[in-house]
């Protein structure tokens, strides 16, 4: 996108970015890494929890933005295999904020037709929030108008691991022979096992890494980084992101369709 274009773009209301949309392009499956709560909070000499905390709404408003739009699959990565390295003090806020968040939110979760699913090793997470996750899942498992999935003590090299190890486990019982294993029995084992590969990726906060997410799944998404903290990304910044999106050639390897056709 050019400098111009771009600037234009930059004094569209949040309505007119909606009318730029086109509802035919829209990706069907979109990753978000959700960074920057703590640089939000610490901005305003407040504790990381508030940032943690202003950053559900924009979870709110994200997943309603989805909803709305008629988006099938919505993945956020909440929190990694290695942010258990924090201080405790956090992770059990954070762990505190997500019983909250499951407690306050699943019967909008079921009005709006929204799935609610987690990936990640779920069982590191202590028993009262794994109960919340379960009770969500369970609740909103014949759903399918929106398929929210949260990444919860996950990592992209865990999940490879664990699906080879279930692969192994088939070998090892004679229901799988070795030269059956191929990426598509790779990828029924992943967690996101019936997602289809997000098409776009959103990090916020200015990090332009992966931080070990979806790793295989993210082969040919299309990736977005902006320098706009989590709490902050609301509706207007989504719909830019979608508009960039838009913008883009997919091209999986191929040469340009307009210069192979005719
Ligand atoms: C993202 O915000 C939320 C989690 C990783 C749980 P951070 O907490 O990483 O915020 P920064 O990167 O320190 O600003
Ligand atoms: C990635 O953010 C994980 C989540 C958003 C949950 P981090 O803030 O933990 O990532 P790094 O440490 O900057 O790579
Ligand atoms: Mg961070």
């Amino acid at each position: 996108m050019s400098t111009n274009q771009s600037s234009a773009i930059d004094q569209l209301s949040t309505e007119d970015l909606g009318a730029k949309l086109n509802p035919n392009l829209l990706p069907k499956h979109v990753a978000i890494i959700m960074d920057g709560n703590g640089r939000w909070a610490e901005a305003r000499y407040l504790p990381r929890i508030a940032g943690h905390r202003e950053g559900v709404k924009s979870i709110r408003e994200i997943t309603q933005a989805c909803s709305d739009l008629g988006i099938q699959a919505l993945t956020i990565y909440a929190f990694s295999h290695e942010n258990w390295n924090r201080p405790a003090h956090e992770t059990s806020a954070l762990m505190n904020l997500l019983e909250d968040f499951l407690a306050e939110e699943s019967r909008k979760l079921i009005e709006h037709g929204i799935r609610f699913r987690t990936i990640g090793r779920i069982k590191n997470l202590p028993a009262s929030t794994i109960q919340r996750v379960h009770e969500a899942e369970q609740a909103t498992a014949h759903l399918d108008r929106l398929h929210l999935t949260v990444a919860l003590s996950y990592g992209g090299r865990a999940e490879i691991v664990d699906a080879v190890r279930e692969i192994l486990r088939d070998v090892q019982k004679g229901t799988l022979q070795p030269d059956e294993v191929d990426e598509a029995v790779l990828q029924q084992h992943l967690y996101t096992q019936g997602l289809p590969d997000p098409d776009l990726l959103i990090r916020t906060s200015g990090e332009t890494r992966i931080s070990n997410f979806l790793l295989w799944q993210l082969a040919y998404a299309e990736l977005y980084f902006t320098p706009t903290l989590w709490p902050d990304f609301r509706r207007h910044e989504f719909l830019l992101a979608l508009l960039d999106y838009q913008g883009r050639e997919r091209r999986f390897g191929r040469v340009l369709s307009r210069t192979t056709s005719s």
